[in-house]
């Protein structure tokens, strides 16, 4: 069954997009089909960051109900199938992105995953994006203020009822950041993987490359790939192998 994974924040600019582009690379690294959606459409960016620019048929022309969301679809070369938003302001008349869900159920049996990469704060496009999702990706800095916001998103999934899959911190550092325990403690949501901050993300964004891809073996690339196989349900796989061998080894001592 096809995974429609929000990726959402409250606070702006904590990293949504990133995480969205590397993770679905990561994902398909891993054989599976994978469909991004930019539903950040006031402020897109998703197809930017993997240097796409030069399309001609938007997620704003499927809401409108000008195309069907199929003749959206841009495939890069990692795999990675991509339904951009429009980069012109002009094009955002006449979009409702509540009918986003109604139009994403097109693609269900078409990818393993969804990933719709959000807009920030609560208004009409965050809330569409949270209705067309079957399960949410949390993302926040290990800061107070963007701690607090995804709290208030997990209130207003409870009050959806849709499924919170777990939180990512993103660009984690050394120093002035609040800690891990702090972050699970105040906000409860299991935290799926910690990102650290990598300035290869920003040579990733200036060149326009996935930073997994640009540079596979980066701090932030590890995690990627970690939070994906997480994702699939891998690791706890290869885990549960090497405590097997483990007791065995252990049981002929
Ligand atoms: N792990 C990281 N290390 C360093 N820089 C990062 C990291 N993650 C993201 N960034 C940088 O932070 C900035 C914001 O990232 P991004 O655009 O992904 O955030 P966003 O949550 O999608 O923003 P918005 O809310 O505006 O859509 C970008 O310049 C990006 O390169
Ligand atoms: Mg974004």
């Amino acid at each position: 069954m096809t995974r429609v994974i929000g990726i959402m924040s409250g606070k702006g600019g904590v990293g949504k997009t990133t995480v969205t582009a590397n993770l679905a690379v990561c994902l398909a690294q891993l054989g599976k089909e994978v469909i991004i959606v930019d539903c950040n459409i006031s402020t897109s960016h998703l197809a930017l960051y993997f240097g796409i620019h030069d399309y001609s048929v938007t997620i704003n022309d499927v809401l409108k109900g000008k195309y069907e969301i199929y003749d959206a679809i841009y495939e890069h070369k990692s795999g990675v199938k991509i339904i951009p938003a429009s980069l012109s302001s002009h094009s955002m008349i006449g979009v409702d992105i509540v009918n986003l869900r109604k139009k994403i159920k097109d693609v269900l049996g078409m990818a393993d995953f969804v990933l719709l990469d959000s807009a920030p704060g609560f208004g009409r496009e965050t809330m569409g994006t949270l209705l067309a999702s079957s399960e949410v990706l949390l993302v926040a800095n290990p800061n107070f203020m963007s701690v607090v916001d995804v709290m208030r998103v997990k209130d207003v999934l409870n009050e959806y009822n849709v499924k919170l899959t777990g939180l990512v911190v993103n660009m984690y550092k050394k120093k002035y950041r609040m800690k891990i325990e702090e972050i699970e403690e105040m906000c409860d949501i299991p935290i799926l993987s910690v990102i650290p901050h990598d300035d290869e993300v920003a040579r990733s964004l200036f060149f326009k490359i996935p930073v997994v891809l640009l540079n596979p073996n980066a701090s932030s690339s590890k995690k990627f790939k970690e939070l994906a196989k997480k994702l699939c349900g891998i690791e706890e796989e290869e885990r549960s192998i090497i405590d097997k061998i483990a007791r065995f080894l252990l049981r002929l001592e």
